[in-house]
C-alpha cells in the first residue's frame, strides 16, 4: 500500500500537460495501484496521475457506496457530450478547502483503455460524468477553479491569494 503525496495549487507541476501512455507495463500497474491507494486513503471520488506527480494520462475514480469498484481510465477521451449541462459542487485534493459549482455536461460517452491496454467505451451520467471531466482537466493542467468566472474566483479569494503570495 503506497499512499503518495498530493501536489497542491499553486505547484507548477499541476499545470503541465500529461503524455499519452504507450507502454502498458508493470510501471503503469504500479501507478494505478498507487492512485487507488491514495484515493482510498481519503474521501475523494477521483484522482489523476499529475496530482501525484506522474505525467501519464491516467485517472481513477470510484463513486460506489462501498468504494470497492475503482474505474481506471488510461488515455481517456470524450466521444460525445449530451446537451444537458448542470451546476455541480466540486472540490479537489489539490485545492484543499475550496469548493464551488462548475457548469459541465452531465451525460457523456467516454473511450479509454484499462491498465492492461484493453480499449473500452462507457456512458457516464451525473456525478460520474462530472468527475471524469474534472479528472481529465487535470491531465491538461486545468483546475476546476479555472472554469469559474473572475467574480467567482475573487469570491473564493483565489485571485487575491495568488496576488498576496506573489507579493510576499
Ligand atoms: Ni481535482
Amino acid at each position: 500500500m503506497t499512499r503518495r503525496a498530493i501536489l497542491e495549487d499553486p505547484d507548477p507541476r499541476l499545470r503541465l500537460p500529461s503524455e499519452p501512455v504507450d507502454r502498458f507495463d508493470a510501471s503503469l500497474a504500479q501507478l494505478v495501484e498507487d492512485l487507488c491507494d491514495t484515493l482510498y486513503a481519503g474521501s475523494a471520488i477521483g484522482l489523476s496521475a499529475p496530482q501525484i506527480d506522474d505525467r501519464r494520462r491516467v485517472l481513477v475514480m470510484d463513486l460506489s457506496r462501498q468504494r470497492t469498484a475503482p474505474q481506471v481510465f488510461v488515455n481517456p477521451t470524450i466521444l460525445s457530450r449530451g446537451a444537458a449541462r448542470g451546476l455541480v459542487e466540486e472540490s479537489c485534493l489539490s485545492l484543499p478547502g475550496v469548493s464551488a459549482k462548475v457548469m459541465r455536461a452531465v451525460q457523456l460517452r467516454a473511450a479509454a483503455r484499462d491498465a492492461a491496454g484493453r480499449p473500452f467505451e462507457r456512458d457516464l451520467a451525473d456525478m460520474e460524468a462530472v468527475c471524469l471531466q474534472h479528472e481529465m482537466d487535470h491531465l491538461d493542467g486545468v483546475l476546476f477553479t479555472d472554469r469559474l468566472s473572475l467574480l467567482r474566483r475573487l469570491g473564493l479569494r483565489l485571485v487575491a491569494g495568488r496576488a498576496s503570495r506573489a507579493a510576499a
